[in-house]
C-alpha cells in the first residue's frame, strides 16, 4: 500500500492567505494540516508517500517534508503543473504506484479517528476502489453518494439537489485498475478531471467498488470557518504539555506550550490553546481554542478562538478583542493610544476585517 497527499489546487476560499501560502501547509495547532494526513497514513503502515504539488508553493512543501525521513518513511514528489482537478493529479502518479493499490488523501481533509477501519475495509473486501463517506448537513458542497445495501448506485460531484447526505470525504482507496477510468474523463462543467467521475466509470464497470463511513469527525478546510472548526476540534484534544518554560502567568487547562515561549505574570491564558516556540505574551488575554504560532509577540490582547501564525505581532491598547480570526504570518495589528476614530490599514488584495 502506498500513500499520496494532494497539495495542489487554487484554495481561493483562503485567500488572501493562500496568495502566498499553501493551503494544505496552513497550522493547526502548530502543525501543517496536510501533516495530520501524513500521520494518519503512517499510522496504518504506509511507508511510501508521494505528494502531488501545484506549481506555486511546491517548494515550500519539499522543505517542510523533505524526504521524509523525520517521519522513518520516504517521501517523493510529483509536480502537478495546472490544477486540473483530483482526477488529473491522481493519474500522475501512476508511476508511483506501479502495480500496488494505494490511498489518496487531499491534504486540507482533516479525518478525527484515522483511516484505519477504512483501510482494514477496503484490505477485507478486496475492493477495486473504495470510498469514504461522512454524513453532512451541508451536501450541496460535495461529491455525494447513492447507496443501496454495501453496493454504491451513484455518485455526482456537488449536485444542486442532493439525493442523499452522504458526502465524500477527501480519502480515496484505490488499485491500478482506476487509471484506465482517469483515461476515458473529459473535463465537468467546472472545467475538472473529477474523481467522482472516475469512481463511477469503475462502479459502471461492474468493478468491486465499496464505501466505509467515517464515524467520527471529518472535516474539509476550504474555508477559513471549517478551518477555525478544525482548529477547536484538534486543541480539543490536546494534551497540556508545558514544557521547559518560563511561567509566571496564570495557565489554566491543556495548554500546549513550546519551548522557549514566555508568558508573563500579568497574562491569562485559559486552553485548551497552543502557544509555538520563541513567542512571548505579555498582559494579555489567551482564551480557549487559540493556536498561537512560534516568534509571535502578543502585548495587551485579548485573543479566543483564533489561529495566529508565525512571526505576528499584536498589539491592542483598547478594549478590543480579537475573535474567530485567522491571521497570517509576519502581519502587524496594533491600536493607538490615541482616541482619534481614523484607521490606519495596510491590506491586501482579498483581505478581510470586520469591525
Ligand atoms: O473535501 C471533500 C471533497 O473534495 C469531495 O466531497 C469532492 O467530491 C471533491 O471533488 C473535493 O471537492 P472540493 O471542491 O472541496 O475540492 P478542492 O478543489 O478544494 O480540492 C481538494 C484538494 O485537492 C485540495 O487539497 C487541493 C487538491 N487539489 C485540487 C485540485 C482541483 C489538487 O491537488 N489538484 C487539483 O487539481
Amino acid at each position: 500500500m502506498k500513500g499520496i497527499i494532494l497539495h495542489g489546487g487554487n484554495g481561493t476560499r483562503l485567500r488572501p492567505l493562500t496568495y502566498t501560502d499553501v493551503k494544505q501547509l496552513l497550522p493547526i495547532a502548530g502543525k501543517p494540516i496536510s501533516e495530520y494526513a501524513l500521520e494518519n497514513l503512517i499510522e496504518i503502515g504506509i511507508k511510501e508517500v508521494n505528494i502531488v504539488i501545484g506549481s506555486t508553493g511546491g517548494e515550500e512543501v519539499k522543505k517542510y517534508y523533505g524526504n521524509g525521513e523525520k517521519w522513518g518513511i520516504n517521501i517523493t514528489y510529483t509536480c502537478q503543473e495546472k490544477p486540473l482537478g483530483i482526477a488529473h493529479a491522481i493519474g500522475l502518479i501512476r508511476n508511483f504506484a506501479g502495480n500496488d493499490n494505494f490511498v489518496v488523501f487531499l491534504g486540507d481533509n482533516f479525518v478525527q479517528n484515522g483511516i484505519s477501519n477504512l483501510y482494514s475495509n477496503f484490505k477485507s473486501h478486496n475492493y477495486e476502489g473504495m470510498i469514504a463517506l461522512v454524513k453532512v448537513k451541508n451536501p450541496v458542497q460535495f461529491g455525494i453518494a447513492e447507496v443501496e445495501g454495501d453496493r454504491i448506485v451513484r455518485l455526482v460531484e456537488k449536485p444542486k439537489e442532493p439525493k442523499s447526505n452522504l458526502a465524500i470525504a477527501g480519502v480515496y482507496f484505490l488499485t491500478p485498475k482506476i487509471f484506465e477510468s482517469i483515461d476515458k474523463l473529459k473535463p465537468s462543467a467546472r472545467d475538472e478531471y473529477e474523481i467522482t467521475e472516475a469512481y463511477q466509470d469503475m462502479v459502471d464497470k461492474g468493478l468491486k467498488v465499496g464505501y466505509s463511513i467515517i464515524s467520527g469527525w471529518f472535516k474539509d478546510t476550504g474555508t477559513v470557518d471549517d478551518f477555525l472548526d478544525c482548529n477547536r476540534l484538534v486543541l480539543d484534544r490536546i494534551a497540556g504539555n508545558i514544557h521547559e518554560t518560563e511561567i509566571s502567568g496564570n495557565i489554566t487547562g491543556r495548554v500546549f506550550m513550546s519551548k522557549d515561549s514566555y508568558i508573563s505574570d500579568d497574562s491569562k491564558i485559559l486552553g485548551p490553546c497552543f502557544i509555538g516556540s520563541g513567542t512571548t505574551i505579555e498582559n494579555s488575554y489567551i482564551g480557549p481554542f487559540t493556536s498561537i504560532g512560534p516568534n509571535c509577540k502578543i502585548k495587551n490582547a485579548e485573543i479566543e478562538d483564533s489561529i495566529i501564525m508565525d512571526g505576528t505581532e499584536i498589539s491592542l491598547s483598547r478594549n478590543l478583542i480579537l475573535r474567530q480570526s485567522l491571521i497570517g504570518s509576519n502581519v502587524k495589528i496594533k491600536t493607538s493610544e490615541s482616541t482619534s476614530r481614523a484607521m490606519k490599514l495596510v491590506l491586501g488584495r482579498d483581505s478581510r476585517i470586520e469591525l
